[in-house]
């Protein structure tokens, strides 16, 4: 099992990988390792599916909607966070924004081909994505994040952002896990076993990003506040998600 921690995001040796920047401010430091450490204990990260999902094979059934849960989840991800740059007239905080999307789109095929390539990969046709109704508790994860990265102010931008990139690098581990587990190859699971890198850089993008502004006690205020805000739809998305998978109650 791929456990990731703390050290995972502070000493990156991977130079492709973005890096945190070195700060001068102790507290500060403090402070935002701290919330990453709140972030990864999260039941919204941790959540039990997610878990189980590690370690017991879902059925072809369950499989299906599971993961065309997170397609429509994940959908137009990359436009949003764009959106978090006409919040802000800070050149520190565009390029890490330009960084974050380049690694989305910049590359040959975009991140979002390769997942659908994976749900293809596990036998879900193009059609089946396209016709799929997903929960209102995952538009309302989708739409959420729209909101939380287009609508001002910048470090609730950061906030949500910092949360939605350090629980991706969990998220990575998990999903490997849980395919490794029901035997699919490298080849399937080359999205993730690259995301697993991919996401610390991302979490490490909004580190550089918000770090002079959580100087005072209104910065983090707003901060926390899209920290919190994603993690809460993030709860309530998987919550849904193991309803229809597993029949599980939210909250259990
Ligand atoms: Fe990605
Ligand atoms: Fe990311």
């Amino acid at each position: 099992m791929t456990q990731v921690t703390l050290k995972n995001f502070q000493d990156v040796e991977d130079t492709t990988v973005r890096q945190r920047v070195k700060l001068e401010n102790q507290e500060v430091q403090a402070y935002l390792d701290g919330k990453l450490q709140y972030i990864l204990n999260h039941r919204a990260v941790e959540h039990p599916l997610l878990n189980y999902y590690r370690q017991n094979a879902f059925t072809k059934e369950q499989e299906k909607k599971f993961y065309l849960e997170c397609f429509y989840y994940f959908q137009y991800e990359p436009f949003y966070i764009t959106g978090i740059a006409m919040n802000t007239r800070d050149y520190n905080i565009l390029r890490e924004i330009v960084l974050n999307v380049a690694d989305e789109v910049g590359g040959e095929v975009p991140h979002s081909e390769l997942f659908r390539q994976q749900i293809n990969a596990l036998g879900i046709s193009n059609e089946e994505i396209e016709s799929y109704q997903c929960l209102p508790t995952t538009t309302a994860m989708n739409q959420g994040a729209k909101q939380l990265y287009t609508e001002p102010p910048i470090e609730r931008n950061l906030g949500a952002l910092f949360a939605d990139e350090t629980m991706s690098a969990v998220l990575a581990s998990q999903f490997n896990d849980g395919l490794a587990n029901q035997g699919y190859d490298e080849n399937v699971r080359k999205h993730w076993l690259m995301h697993l890198a991919v996401e610390v850089g991302h979490s490490n993008n909004a580190f550089n990003a918000i770090a002079p502004y959580v100087v005072d006690p209104k910065g983090r205020e707003r901060f926390e506040e899209g920290i919190n805000t994603y993690l809460q739809l993030l709860e309530e998305y998987w919550d849904g998600v193991d309803a229809i998978v597993r029949g599980k109650a939210p909250g259990t």
